[in-house]
């Protein structure tokens, strides 16, 4: 038993153990870039949505949020050495975050996650997290 690996998997009495932090078990680098991608193929299509979005830094904003992600699940602290502490409310605060908005912006990563093929277990680990952070980013009810 390894003391330094945070999560061991083991698929069966039997089976051999999956070992690494998440962002190593889903693929590292690739996987988290191949899910932002498409989600942004989803945002490209949101008339609420897109207008919010830098018009010229779109590949600016699909680094930042890879990076991001990558970073919170175990990759590359690359993230915060640019950017600094994530402080993922108040950065939103200039964006009208409602209810709708952010049914959009799960709806458009429920696409991008799906398209992973995660095993359920990694897919449920995710979702998870992405519906209740979504939900903490919501910061207004006006229409
Ligand atoms: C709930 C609906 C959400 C909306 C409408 C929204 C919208 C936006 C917009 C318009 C930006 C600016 C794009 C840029 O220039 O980077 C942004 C940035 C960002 N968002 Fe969201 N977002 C939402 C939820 C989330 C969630 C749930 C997360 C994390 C799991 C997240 C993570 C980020 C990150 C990391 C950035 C870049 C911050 C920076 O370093 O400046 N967002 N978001």
């Amino acid at each position: 038993m390894s003391e330094s690996n945070p999560v061991t998997i083991r698929l069966s009495k039997e089976g051999e153990s999956v070992q690494g932090n998440f962002w190593e078990q889903v693929g590292g680098r690739p996987t988290f870039e191949r899910l932002v991608r498409a989600f942004y193929e989803g945002i490209r299509t949101d008339d609420v949505l897109l207008p919010m979005y830098p018009e010229e830094d779109l590949e600016g904003a699909i680094q930042r949020l890879t990076g991001f992600l990558e970073q919170y699940w175990g990759g590359p602290g690359t993230y915060s050495e640019e950017r600094g502490h994530p402080r993922l409310r108040q950065r939103h605060m200039p964006f009208k975050v409602n209810p709708d908005a952010r049914d959009r912006w799960l709806a458009h990563m429920r696409v991008a996650v799906d398209g992973l093929g995660l095993s359920p277990l990694h897919e449920a680990t995710l979702w998870a997290y992405l519906e209740r952070a979504a939900h903490a980013m919501v910061n207004t009810f006006d229409d």
